[in-house]
């Protein structure tokens, strides 16, 4: 319906009455006079747009909704996704389910290795896994390094960073001063804290095992820190507001990142965790606040190292793990013999790029 204000839009999986201002739909356009409509990129000049412009009427053609302007140019063209993209509307097919004691995924996510290589079906299903419990398994992989990078390029092309592309992990392996690299218990946490933009996904391909322990351990970070939401909102906004810096150090290397332990997006809703006490970097607040923030702290660590909020999955040879290392924190039980991983990060823009493609 045009009014004097704009377009207003009531779409039909939503109750909701969005109101389009014209100078926005111009500035929107997807015909081609304002839009390259092979790489969907803007080429309308925002900055010269008449701020009086307005439509002069609006019809539904073909599905598009075409408008004629106050100023004669070409008509502009909107397509039912843009206008409900914009606003919101039906960007995700899948909703996250935030598990806790109690709460607890039914079962592990799994998905066939043959199927993820050769189907979008069952790559979807992998991903689609991860973006409702924050992770998904791949089982009978055939477990050696050329099988793993075709897992870790069925998604895209693997992180570069200080561990390299894809990397080998194992207590055999002394590439890096990283507590990674041993056989003993690892806290759950999240891994580049040091980093300004932290690995949005990590994967673990299991080639070799023999021995006991070693299970992998998954906590849900987003339902811990709604949980304290809920139960502490002190501790919630200490740890939303303090910058907490982290740090990796080895010869020839030393990174620093900060932000937040638990970081908000614009609407106040939980979208990155970021908790490494190994690799905390030294800070010093006023004693009051240090006070506050270490009893947050240690809320935050309460809760992400009680047992009964953990998944502990065992990957064997031809298993593998990718999860969000946004949204869970990782850890390690203590084991012995042998366990040889091929592990990778991926971007968080990367993954999201192959969810939407595979649509
Ligand atoms: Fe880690």
């Amino acid at each position: 319906m045009a009014t004097s204000d704009g377009l207003s839009v009531t779409f039909a999986n939503s109750n909701k009455l969005e109101t389009f201002s014209w100078f926005w739909l111009y500035d929107h356009s997807e015909d081609p006079s304002r839009y390259n409509t092979e790489t969907k990129q803007r080429t309308v000049d925002t900055f010269k747009i008449d701020k009086r412009i307005a439509g002069t009427n609006v019809e539904l053609v073909d599905d598009r909704v075409v408008i004629n302007w106050s100023d004669g140019s070409a008509p502009g063209l909107y397509s039912v996704g843009l206008l409900s993209g914009a606003v919101g509307i039906g960007t995700d097919r899948t909703k996250q389910q935030l598990w806790l004691a109690g709460s607890l995924p039914d079962q592990i996510p799994t998905v066939e290795f043959e199927q993820v290589i050769s189907t979008d079906g069952g790559l979807r299903d992998w991903l689609d896994a991860v973006a409702t419990f924050g992770f998904g398994t791949v089982r009978n992989m055939p477990p050696d390094e050329s099988s793993a990078e075709r897992l870790v390029r069925r998604i895209g092309y693997p992180r570069e960073t200080i561990f390299g592309g894809v990397w080998k992990l194992s207590s055999e392996l002394e590439d890096h001063s990283d507590t990674a690299y041993s056989q003993t218990f690892l806290e759950p946490h999240s891994d580049g804290t040091y980093s300004h933009d932290a690995p949005g996904l990590q994967m673990f391909c299991c080639t070799e095992r023999t021995g006991t322990g070693g299970e992998s351990t998954l906590v849900d970070g987003f339902a811990v820190a709604e949980q304290i939401r809920r139960q502490d909102p002190k501790a919630f906004a200490t740890l939303t507001t303090t910058i907490v810096p982290g740090q990796y150090i080895e010869a020839g290397v030393h990174l620093r990142a900060e932000r937040p332990a638990i970081r908000l997006d614009q609407h106040g809703n939980v979208a990155q965790i970021s908790f490494n006490n190994y690799d905390r970097a030294p800070m010093k607040l006023a004693n009051a606040e240090m006070a506050e923030f270490y009893r947050a702290y240690g809320e935050l660590h309460k809760r992400v190292n009680d047992r009964n909020n953990w998944l502990k999955i065992r990957l064997d040879a031809g298993d593998a793990l990718l999860f969000d290392n946004w949204r869970l924190l990782h850890g390690r039980m203590e084991y012995t013999g042998k366990r040889l991983f091929i592990g990778c990060y991926h971007n968080r823009e990367d993954f999201e790029s192959r969810r939407r493609i595979l649509g």
